[in-house]
């Protein structure tokens, strides 16, 4: 029978991978803590309203790229995105009324039918944050200085911020306008997504990949240079507070992003290290959002950061990523020895040590190989000798040493074994390879 696999553009995450998971994870816990930012969980599923509604019903996002699902009468979007959720999240539960402060952050998968790439799949995870209610310029600085502290806390190189402002709907119908007729009379020559923007979102020709087209926009007019006074004031803001918080940036007036809630400010981070898809992350500022999905006139600003693309460069010899291996593998010379490695199993998990043993007994060779391969970092050898003696011998793998401990001192053995450390992280691999 054939084999079922994984949907093309999902992936599973086997355990090796999982230790840059967790660190890449809990370094944005940490780290966006600081910043007074707590955790908020949406579901996956949600209305296709809400999406339609608050990315926009003409971008890609929702257009070409939702998973939708008709059940009954309702019909449910799988996210392709958490902003529009934690705002509605934030509207349904009066959150600007019941918490102090509205500042958000999720880690959760996110779907879209894009096709398949490097660092781009169908099924990806996010780590975002959104603030809400707050609209000073410094708001945004100190979160695009927030997020690299957290690229940079995890070593991540290469990289680069780029930011522009989109204006607002005081100054962005007109620039759409003068963005359109220069466009017309390209048409004949620009690709066939270019035309389709044309006509429903002019500013995303900016995100054509397409050689000849660029070459054709090079000189089509800037929203940079039409931006209406307040958006101007507020981009020379922006840009102040970077440089007072000394953040490195390039303006980049090209930069659009595939979601029509933003205003003002936008921005990415990206890697010359990761191919195509290079951006890391984006966000921006999208002060109409709340209001879009029924709620006050409440600002806001966010960003999420691709988990995957972030995992693909996180450096291996990071040194929080933590040792792999167990702390003991225990090993019987002897049936009657084998015997007692359930109880001390159970004595050394409860000190809170990581242990692992044969349940049926095996020559002192094939148990010692197996405390290799779990890259074990001391073994327990318990022969009938020792057991007589009470004592058991402790041998720290990653030089050989061993000694004999009386059973009744074994914790306090390990404890000191375990702390002196002396583990070797690619011991037990390059012993597979033998
Ligand atoms: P976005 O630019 O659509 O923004 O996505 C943010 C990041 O998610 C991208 O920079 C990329 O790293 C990652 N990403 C997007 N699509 C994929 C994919 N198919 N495969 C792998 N990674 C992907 C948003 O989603 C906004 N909600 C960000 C935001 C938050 N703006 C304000 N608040």
């Amino acid at each position: 029978m054939a084999r079922l696999k994984a949907l093309r553009g999902t992936r599973d995450i086997l355990p090796d991978e999982m230790a840059r998971w967790y660190l890449a994870e809990s370094t944005a816990r940490e780290i966006f803590a600081r910043y007074g930012y707590r955790e908020i969980r949406t579901p996956i599923i949600e209305a296709y309203e809400l999406f339609a509604r608050g990315i926009g019903e003409g971008t890609d996002i929702v257009h070409k790229e939702m998973y939708v699902l008709q059940r009954g009468r309702e019909r449910v979007a799988l996210r392709p995105e958490n902003t529009a959720p934690v705002v509605r999240a934030y509207l349904e539960h009066s959150l600007q009324q019941t918490l102090p402060l509205s500042r958000f952050y999720y880690i959760g998968a996110q779907f879209r039918y894009e096709r398949p790439q490097k660092g781009r799949q169908r099924q990806f995870h996010q780590i975002g944050v959104e603030v809400l209610g707050e609209d000073s310029p410094l708001v945004d600085a100190e979160t695009i200085a927030m997020v690299l502290e957290y690229l940079n806390a995890l070593r991540l190189e290469d990289l680069g911020l780029l930011i522009n402002s989109v204006g607002d709907p005081a100054c962005r119908p007109a620039y759409r306008d003068s963005l359109r007729e220069y466009l017309e009379p390209l048409l004949g020559k620009l690709c066939e997504d270019c035309n389709r923007r044309y006509e429903s979102n002019p500013l995303r020709v900016f995100d054509c990949k397409v050689e000849a087209d660029r070459t054709l926009l090079q000189e089509a007019p800037r929203m940079l240079d039409q931006l209406c006074d307040p958006c101007a004031e507020n981009f020379t803001a922006v840009r102040a507070a970077l440089e007072r918080l000394e953040v490195p940036y390039r303006v980049e007036p090209r930069l659009v992003r595939g979601l029509d809630y933003y205003v003002r400010t936008a921005f990415e981070v990206t890697s010359g290290k990761l191919g195509a898809q290079d951006a890391v992350l984006g966000g921006g500022r999208y002060d109409g959002l709340v209001q879009a999905l029924g709620g006050p006139p409440v600002p806001g600003f966010g960003f999420a950061i691709g988990l995957e693309r972030v995992i693909m460069l996180l450096p291996d010899d990071h040194p929080d990523l933590p040792e792999g291996g167990v702390d003991l593998f225990l090993v019987a010379v002897g049936d009657k020895a084998h015997h007692h490695l359930s109880d001390l199993a159970r004595q050394l998990r409860r000190q809170g040590h990581s242990v692992l043993y044969e349940y049926r007994p095996r020559t002192l060779g094939a148990q010692m190989k197996r405390a290799n391969r779990l890259q074990a970092r001391l073994a327990l050898i318990l022969g009938e000798q020792e057991l007589a003696r009470k004592a058991c011998v402790l041998k720290r793998m990653s030089d050989g040493s061993q000694r004999e401990v009386p059973l009744t001192e074994l914790s306090g053995a390990v404890n000191t074994l375990l702390e002196a450390g002396g583990h070797d992280r690619d011991r037990g691999e390059k012993q597979d390879g033998e």
